[in-house]
């Protein structure tokens, strides 16, 4: 007779992130990819296995976009030649892995195909290569997207519009296009208007997001939500009430969703210490409790989630570790920090989270409380049960009884700053 080894169930990695947004009422936590062998600007294979396995796992990450593989470069490298390899690979790892999708990006001035720009269009000529392409993609991926960034950073940093190829042809009307087009294109797909630099309430290019999008709207088309990339800065980040303060007024307008859509919180070189990295926690803790206290926030993308895999660095230099995992796989602090915040929320309502304390904290005695009022606590054990509980009286009234999980675990407890541990509402 075979003896079968007795194999202990090992814990699986632990992913968090999208496990407990989700619980505080968000649609998705999710983290931008790309293709392997463009994760990086450096070889690093070595890291692939572990980063495949933090990516696979849906209690961290409920959804993805690709970073470039649906660009137009990739997918309409010639007029009217469509390659999806590279949109593929991200889009089928969504689907394989039950990940959200959102597709990115239909219009956009920056890895455009050469040829696109490289001709002087007539107005009637590039609304057809427009079309074809909103089509040709759009179309291809019908069902498949959750959102669709149809136009992406369409603003100049004054908050006008970007004298991209399609402005200087077209004007505002390419923008009523492509939302027209995408639409017909793809019916399911939330259309978005997606941008950087409007993240906070006061800012030019939030006033030039909210115009562009009042003018679509106004046309009577449809503009489902506007994505705040929020490429932030450690060091001089928005507030939780910033960011809530521009949510709402996107949703003011007339949108029925807004998301951060491309999130990364830099960090200046060179390296990085325990402020910057309090800095970079709270910047990522304020995004997470300000989409919380949105309704109409429905989630949260970070730019892809390993330091190395991130274009922070390659772009700017003096700024770096912007993800929320270090070279070595362990976490920024950031993590706990955004897990924290979801944890005080079910559903969008804020629910009251107590510190629990060990039974051993119910040290027998009595006390004053800050009022000078005299306290006296005990330990007790419940017959029935056995689970221990504390319990304490303040003088002249009845006794209160803390609450117990198991008989070893905690006495939920709040502390009232003069070492006596009051029972807590549960
Ligand atoms: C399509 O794109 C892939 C990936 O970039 C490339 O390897 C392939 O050669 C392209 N196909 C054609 C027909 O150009
Ligand atoms: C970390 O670096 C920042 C910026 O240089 C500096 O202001 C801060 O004092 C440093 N913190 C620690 C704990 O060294």
């Amino acid at each position: 007779m075979r003896l079968v080894p007795f194999v202990a169930a090992l814990p699986l990695a632990s992913g968090q992130l999208h496990k407990w947004a989700t619980k505080a009422g968000l649609e998705y936590y999710g983290s931008a990819t790309d293709t392997p062998g463009f994760r990086e600007r450096e070889p690093y294979a070595a890291a692939y296995a572990t980063y495949d396995a933090i990516f696979a796992n849906n209690d961290e990450f409920g959804q993805t976009t690709p970073t470039n593989g649906q660009k137009w470069m990739f997918v309409e490298p010639e007029p009217g030649v469509f390659n999806f390899t590279e949109g593929d690979i991200v889009a089928d790892l969504a689907r394989k892995q039950g990940k959200l999708l959102r597709c990115h990006a239909l219009i956009w001035h920056s890895q455009l195909a050469p040829w696109v720009e490289a001709t002087k269009w007539t107005p009637e000529e590039l609304k057809a290569i427009m079309k074809r392409h909103i089509f040709g993609v759009a179309s291809y991926y019908k069902g498949r997207c959750h959102h669709w960034d149809v136009v992406n950073e369409a603003l100049d940093e004054d908050g006008t519009y970007r004298k991209s190829v399609f402005f200087n042809v077209l004007g505002e009307e390419y923008l009523k296009l492509a939302f027209q087009w995408a639409a017909e294109a793809d019916p399911g797909a939330k259309l978005y208007y997606n941008d950087y630099g409007i993240e906070r309430p006061a800012s030019v290019k939030t006033a030039g997001a909210k115009r562009l999008v009042k003018m679509i709207l106004d046309a009577g088309l449809r503009v489902d939500g506007i994505g705040m990339q929020g490429h932030l800065h450690a060091d001089n980040h928005a507030t939780m009430a910033d960011h809530m303060n521009t949510m709402q007024q996107y949703v003011d307008l007339g949108v029925h969703e807004v998301a951060f859509t491309e999130l990364d919180v830099r960090i200046k070189t060179p390296g990085v210490n325990e402020t910057k990295l309090a800095w970079q926690a709270d910047s990522y803790a304020a995004v997470a409790e300000a989409c919380v206290r949105v309704k109409q926030c429905v989630g949260i993308t970070i730019w892809d989630f390993y330091d190395p895999f991130s274009w922070i660095p390659h772009v700017f230099p003096d700024n770096h570790a912007a993800g929320l995992w270090f070279e070595d796989f362990t976490k920024h602090p950031a993590y706990d920090a955004i897990i924290n915040v979801f944890k005080r929320f079910d559903n969008r309502k804020e629910i009251a989270v107590v510190p629990e304390k060990p039974v051993d904290d119910c040290k027998e005695g009595k006390g004053k409380d800050a009022k000078g009022k005299g306290k006296k606590r005990s330990l007790r054990s419940a017959r029935t049960t056995g689970k221990s509980y504390c319990i304490e009286q303040n003088w002249g009234q009845p006794p209160t009884r803390g609450t117990t999980k198991t008989t070893s675990a905690a006495f939920t407890t709040t502390s009232t700053g003069n070492g006596i541990q009051t029972p807590s509402p549960t």
